[in-house]
């Protein structure tokens, strides 16, 4: 027993107007059986975040941003900051590899974001992972290693233990491809983490943080991810924009939690 919570977080990305996005919502819960070891948590777009924290029950359903910036206020035209976004949602998306990508976020701005976050109470979902390109050429530890260190590098270790660690390499998201990926090879990459975070941080601090796994999940594989030891939960992106989808792998994860007890 590790003592950490199952985390799992539906990411809408940019879909679902605020009309869609509460309609999924109360489908979602319709079917939701609170567990004490199971916390389900959806990201919305920024525009649904207001309308859903009135509709949300907590206890049941957390709200998460997929972005902000790291500023707290100021003439930052078109930015969302996290200390706006503080009473809305328990967590933030930093890092998403969409974010890495199409928007050119680097290391220390991600570093920055996830710093923003913990400086505003928000728990960071740190997103990490290696290209394709960098996985064939052998370099998915050293890319894992500069994307963990720098971003956590402004926090203690107390603050570390708190982050949430999302191991989604690119090549298996469903939006560069989503080539699946076999729990028995990314079983070391998610150890490796966890290795990281024990040497800078001390071995107690990575008993304590969450690390999730992202990358096409669907309610036909989550199972096999979570059985990964020392893989806290799942992001899936396409399949939580599927209630049924989304309600089955929460159902797993219930599942799967009840019998570690
Ligand atoms: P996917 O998205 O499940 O559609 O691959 C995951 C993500 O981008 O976080």
């Amino acid at each position: 027993m590790s003592g950490r919570k199952t985390l799992i977080v539906g990411n809408w990305k940019m879909f679902n107007n605020v009309h869609q996005s509460s309609t999924l919502l109360a489908r979602l819960y319709q079917h939701i059986v609170p567990h004490r070891n199971v916390e389900v948590v959806v990201a919305p777009g920024f525009l649904a975040l207001q309308p859903l924290s009135l509709e949300v029950d907590r206890r049941r359903i957390k709200l998460c941003a997929q972005d902000a910036y790291f500023k707290d206020e100021g003439a930052f035209t078109g930015e969302v900051s996290f200390s706006q976004l503080r009473s809305l949602v328990d967590y933030v998306i930093i890092g998403h590899s969409e974010r890495r990508i199409y928007f050119g976020e680097s290391l220390e701005t991600i570093r920055d974001k996830v710093a923003a976050s913990v400086r505003n109470k928000i728990t960071p979902i740190l997103c990490v992972g290696e290209t394709a390109e960098e996985r064939r050429d052998k370099e998915t530890k050293m890319v894992l290693h500069d994307q963990v260190t720098t971003a956590l590098s402004n926090l203690t270790a107390e603050e570390v233990s708190e982050v949430v660690i999302a191991y989604e390499p690119v090549w298996a998201i469903s939006t560069f491809g989503g080539q699946l990926a076999k729990p028995s090879v990314i079983k070391e990459d998610i150890k490796f983490i966890r290795k990281q975070i024990s040497d800078l941080y001390g071995e107690a601090t990575a008993k304590k943080t969450r690390i999730i796994y992202g990358g096409s999940v669907d309610e036909h594989t989550v199972g096999g991810y979570l059985d990964i030891e020392g893989c806290d939960g799942a992001l899936p992106g396409s399949a939580s924009l599927n209630y049924h989808k989304f309600n089955k792998i929460i159902e797993v994860a219930t599942k799967k939690a009840s019998e570690r007890k």
